[in-house]
């Protein structure tokens, strides 16, 4: 059974509006289900389902598509990922085509291996002479057994080939293990351990799959981290340090940390602290972002108090402000980081500086005005630096009155203020500009495919230029669409689901016509369209035909384009 025919019997069973709802919470309005979107910060319910149709759409970022596309959008897998996972979910059997049990199968095969590797290291770690090196090093740390343990800490040994041979022994594929970043390739095409001489943290996704590792030098030596560098099953962009593990304390306290080392959120935990996420020695990224904003608390960026500590939380507020998260900031006393902070002063006091935390913004205006000298000139350059933050508030309200505090602070008017400010208009619908008429071309067939074939002949892929419309106008052409049942159309691409969906879900084009009349219009229009085509380029022939002497083709080409001149 094919992969689109298994996506045909999953969206015949299952009911998105029941699937969806396990995700999100959803409330009748007339023909739809409205929910707040969980693929931007909503503030009204933009998010609609249509049980009918069964598809998604959003009103106000543009995702949408039936429950495969939610399936894959929401818990970010591919597209065999979410038809995996749903047809495991309703009983559907599964026999993949080869070819794509291919990518699915190698993702697999990576987790497994990281798996194994992290067993080893861990075995190492507590049972191997060489590992008591490691053993006291997480004494010098202030580490427990306890903490050490819980977060599957390991060892590396100094040794070039421990990991090598280990893999070998149980006859594991080390080409892969090098795609795993677990081993390095040597010019003469042997392996060697990437991780040695190290206390190795295994980073786990968020259904604790071990991602990737990043590893601590135990001696000196350079670099004090290492990490796995990007694999198909880790990406550092997208993965915090921690949350697999903290997920629960947070969202119970309605409150999190975001830290900036492995130790520094295994220090915090062992001292009782456990609403932490650390990043993995890279800035904050937006689907970091979306990953906190998830769930639904209160985030303060614990930064050391110097430049770079400073340089982090500035280059961090808009992203957050993008996704209307207001974070507040925890500058540390100079010489600390969360670590020492909480070894030296305890939970309790690590718990006490949010009262002294500043909201992000706050925490900008305060440092920025201190940087730069007061005329115009410094004025100027503080708002250059606010800029980009102020215009990533989307929330109008809260956005006036960021505007009016740095216009005081500034002592310009708020109307200059809001002048130089790019506006930024809430987008409707994910679409960008498409021409009109080709855009309410597709939007009539989709709406009355009792027209389509005859447009489809009459040359309507030919005047598409936009590339998404051509190619979902194909899509349906190849999958014999009717509206009746939106289900036997299956894509894969997310974009053109959510073009899809969008255009399902909102009223017909040319609604003041009778549909069969505009069907006339929009034939003939084609059909001359494609006339004038043919005419120009028998005009050209002729011209040429002419140019060259072969008069008797021009002859004909002229006969041809007379002919052709009167039906248009
Ligand atoms: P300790 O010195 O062990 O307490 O670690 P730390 O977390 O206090 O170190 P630091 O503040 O220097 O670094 C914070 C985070 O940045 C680390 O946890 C790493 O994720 C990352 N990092 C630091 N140094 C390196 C490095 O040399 N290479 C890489 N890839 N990452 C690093
Ligand atoms: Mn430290």
């Amino acid at each position: 059974m094919g992969l689109k025919e298994v996506a045909r019997q999953i969206k015949e069973v299952a009911n998105i509006v029941d699937v969806i709802g396990e995700h999100i919470s959803l409330r009748r309005s007339g023909r739809n289900y409205l929910g707040l979107c969980p693929f931007h910060a909503d503030k009204k319910p933009s998010f609609t389902v249509n049980e009918e149709r069964q598809i998604f759409h959003c009103f106000g970022c543009g995702a949408g598509g039936d429950v495969i596309a939610f399936y894959m959008k929401f818990h970010n897998l591919d597209f065999v990922e979410a038809v995996r996972e749903l047809a495991r979910r309703f009983d559907i059997p599964l026999e993949l085509s080869a070819g794509k049990e291919e990518t699915s199968g190698k993702r697999e095969a990576l987790f497994e291996l990281n798996e194994k590797a992290r067993r080893f290291f861990e075995h190492l770690l507590w049972a191997s002479k060489s590992g008591e090196v490691a053993r006291n090093y997480l004494k010098t740390r202030g580490l427990s057994e306890k903490t050490a343990r819980l977060f599957a800490l390991g060892y590396a040994p100094s040794s070039y080939d421990s990991l090598v041979s280990h893999l070998r022994l149980s006859r594991f594929d080390l080409a892969l293990a090098e795609e795993a970043g677990l081993l390095v390739r040597r010019e003469d095409g042997t392996f060697f351990d990437r991780f040695r001489n190290r206390l190795i943290f295994p980073i786990f996704d968020a259904a604790r799959r071990v991602a990737g590792f990043g590893g601590r030098i135990l001696e000196e030596g350079d670099p004090k981290y290492l990490n796995t560098p990007e694999t198909p099953v880790y990406h550092k962009s997208s993965i915090l340090y921690g949350l697999s593990h903290t997920r629960a304390a947070i969202k119970e306290d309605g409150f999190g940390f975001v830290v900036e080392g492995y130790l520094d959120l295994l220090s915090l935990y062992e001292a009782g602290v456990k609403e932490a996420v650390a990043t993995l020695g890279t800035a904050l990224t937006p689907q970091h972002v979306r990953l906190l904003r998830g769930l639904q608390a209160e985030w303060f960026l614990v930064f050391d108090a110097d430049e770079a500590g400073f340089k982090a939380a500035l280059r961090a507020a808009p992203i957050f402000f993008n996704a209307g998260l207001f974070p507040k900031v925890i500058l540390l006393p100079e010489g600390h980081d969360p670590d020492s902070f909480v070894r030296h002063y305890g939970a309790r006091a690590f718990y006490d500086l949010r009262e002294g935390a500043e909201e992000v913004f706050d925490f900008m205006i305060r440092y920025l005005s201190a940087r730069f000298p007061a005329g115009l000139e410094g004025r100027l350059a503080l708002f250059k630096e606010l800029q980009p933050a102020l215009e990533a508030i989307k929330d109008p309200v809260l956005r006036e009155m960021k505007i009016s505090q740095v216009a005081e602070r500034l002592k310009v008017s708020e109307s200059a203020l809001r002048k130089s400010l790019k506006t930024s208009p809430e987008r409707v619908g994910s679409s960008p500009a498409f021409s009109y008429s080709e855009r309410s071309l597709v939007e009539f067939v989709i709406h009355f495919p009792q027209y389509f074939l005859e447009l489809w002949e009459a040359g309507l892929p030919e005047v598409l230029k936009d590339k998404r419309l051509l190619a979902l106008l194909k899509a349906l052409k190849n999958s014999k669409f009717s509206a009746a049942s939106p289900s036997d159309l299956t894509l894969e691409d997310l974009e053109l689901q959510s073009l899809w969906s969008e255009i399902l879900l909102t009223p017909p084009p040319f609604k003041d016509y009778p549909p069969e009349r505009v069907a006339v219009e929009i034939k003939s229009w084609l059909l001359r369209r494609r006339a004038k085509t043919r005419l120009e380029s028998l005009l050209k022939a002729i011209k040429e035909a002419e140019a060259s002497g072969r008069e008797e083709e021009a002859l004909r080409l002229l006969e041809e384009y007379q002919q052709l001149r009167l039906q248009v």
